[in-house]
């Protein structure tokens, strides 16, 4: 059987961003329990912010389409995105809204939500970890945009302080349900592959 194929996405493009470490490590650890991994950045699909007026003088931008057919292309989704202000970052938020609104020949409202599995987790320096934010990405995901969510998930706080030299997680039991999270990832993947 083929392996499955998980899109590692961060919400972040910051430099020495905790979550694009996260994310990292996800693509590492994903990796080891045979998944076939793509890795991308946000800054790789650079979009205008949102607005229906642009949307009707232009359609949606070329980098929302490739971004659409980049997650389409994929069983599934990993996310690692920071909380700002008890929410997701608009970064992410805007990535969403414009593939929400990507509309290929014959495809079903929010295609690319559909027919895959999303995780999502966050790291923060903060003591809730970003928890917050997965609350608001998971409503955003799932209510929102109709994807199928699993419920393991992972909040890393103190992240200024989370990772080893190697970019590890440090805490063992967060650790551990890490790569919990992502061993359900990969069994919900296969099951769409
Ligand atoms: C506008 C803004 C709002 C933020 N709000 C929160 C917040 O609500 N909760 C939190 O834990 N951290 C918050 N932070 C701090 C981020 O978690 C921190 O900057 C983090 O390092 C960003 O993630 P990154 O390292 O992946 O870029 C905020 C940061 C910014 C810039």
């Amino acid at each position: 059987m083929a392996a499955p194929k998980i899109l590692v996405l961060p919400g972040s493009t910051r430099s020495r961003s905790h979550n694009i470490k996260l994310a990292a490590l996800a693509a590492k650890e994903l990796t080891l329990i045979d998944a076939d991994v793509t890795r991308i950045s946000l800054a790789d699909y650079p979009l205008p912010l949102y607005e229906g007026d642009l949307e009707s003088k232009a359609g949606a931008p070329d980098n929302a389409v490739r971004l659409k057919q980049m997650i389409m292309a994929h069983h599934g989704v990993f996310i690692a995105s920071p909380e700002y202000s008890a929410s997701v970052t608009p970064l992410l938020k805007n990535a969403i809204d414009w593939v929400s609104r990507v509309r290929e020949r014959g495809d079903p409202t929010y295609a690319a939500f559909k027919g895959r599995v999303f995780a999502i987790s966050s790291a923060s320096p903060g003591r809730s970890g970003g928890l917050r934010s997965l609350m608001a990405l998971r409503q955003i995901l799932e209510l929102g945009c109709g994807a199928l969510v699993i419920p393991e998930q992972v909040a890393i706080p103190s992240a200024d302080n989370a990772f080893d030299e190697m970019d590890n997680i440090i805490d063992i039991a967060t650790a551990n349900l890490f790569r919990a999270q992502l061993a359900r990832l990969v069994d919900m993947a296969r099951v769409m592959s």
